[in-house]
């Protein structure tokens, strides 16, 4: 691996005041793939890329990512199930005939990117450095094909809560004309193009003053799907609910962490479909107690309202309930490495 190091290293931004995704980090991982094979991975100053006009990347959207975090606590550093989130990009690349990567030469190119980094991950709680990899297809060629060449790169930024308003409930608004993907579709991988198609339902979302468009299957518009930015779960009596995988859905890992943290400490999980007319039922007949987003950026978000059909729903009393809670200490505690991790999920890299 080559490792060149900046001479003009940057200042760093307030670490208690960091919000999402704004301040990139002084270097960054390329690994460039052509005839065949993947090159040197290569750690390089921080530096935008020059592109051709004529890249595929621009023209037909061939590009997948994931999103993780290194955490930071007395000189330690940890990553949270680093090798799903690649064996996932795998999963990805193949739906968009990219090239798979070689998932242990990445990991040891990620951490060490992690290492030469590791004063730009903040140590409070509720921040973390959160890890952007990103592939996409480098040729220069206008033809609708998939490509010879492909930029493998990996940048990192010190973050805070997702979210704005950091873990005060959200309002959801359930989009019921636009779809975010169908079966058969991408919507079970994290491609770029998914997160363009969500914009509008999140734009609509805004104008209305919610947080974040809510998805519904793409045939009946009947079940719910996931936020886009997070996985969604919902408490029903003492049910933990969460719509089940069927292919048009993101396997979030944050979705399975929490999925088996639940079963293991004793709540009833069902993964199964869920309905809107159910959800509105139940908060009617107040067996809905508590809604909750999952993801590596949102974390554990409490949701306290949704819309549907310009109809508003309170969830419980409107504020972060038990459960939420409960989640949000266990997951956050393993991953910072307050509480042991019995799940193998946590990777120390110093
Ligand atoms: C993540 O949770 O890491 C995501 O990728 C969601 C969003 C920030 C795009």
């Amino acid at each position: 691996m080559k490792i060149e190091l900046t001479k003009n290293k940057k200042k760093k931004p307030d670490y208690s005041d960091l919000g999402f995704g704004k301040y990139m980090s002084d270097h960054m991982l390329v690994i460039d793939y052509d005839d065949g094979k993947w090159g040197e991975p290569q750690i390089v100053p921080y530096a935008p890329f020059e592109i051709d006009p004529a890249t595929q990347i621009l023209h037909y959207g061939q590009g997948i990512f994931e999103g993780l975090k290194a955490y930071k606590k007395d000189g330690k550093i940890t990553l949270f199930r680093p090798r799903d989130n690649i064996l996932r990009m795998n999963t990805s690349a193949e739906r968009l005939c990219m090239p798979k990567l070689d998932t242990d030469s990445v990991l040891e190119a990620l951490y060490e990117l992690v290492r030469v980094e590791e004063d730009w991950i903040p140590e409070a709680d509720g921040t973390s450095l959160y890890i952007r990899p990103t592939m996409y297809c480098s040729n220069v060629f206008l033809g609708v094909k998939a490509g010879t060449k492909y930029r493998f790169f990996i940048i990192v930024c010190p973050v805070g809560a997702y979210y704005a308003n950091g873990l005060s409930p959200t309002k959801i608004f359930i989009e019921d004309f636009y779809v975010r993907s169908s079966i058969g579709g991408t919507g079970a991988i994290k491609c770029m193009g998914n997160y363009a198609a969500s914009l509008i339902g999140q734009e609509k979302a805004h104008k209305l003053n919610y947080d974040q468009a809510l998805w519904l299957d793409a045939k009946d518009k009947k079940y719910i799907e996931e936020v886009g930015s997070m996985n969604i779960f919902f408490v029903i009596n003492d049910t933990v609910v969460t719509p089940a995988l069927t292919g048009s859905i993101l396997p979030g890992i944050t979705r399975d962490s929490a999925l088996k943290i639940l079963k293991k400490d004793g709540y009833k999980t069902e993964e199964r479909k869920i309905s809107v007319d159910e959800l509105i039922e139940a908060q009617k007949d107040k067996s809905l107690k508590e809604i909750f987003g999952t993801g590596t950026a949102a974390v554990i978000s409490p949701v306290g309202e949704f819309a549907f059909k310009d109809k508003n729903y309170k969830v419980g009393d409107g504020n972060m309930g038990k459960v939420t809670e409960y989640l949000y200490d266990k997951l956050t505690g393993i991953q910072t490495g307050r509480i042991k991790d019995e799940y193998n999920w946590v990777v120390r890299i110093k």
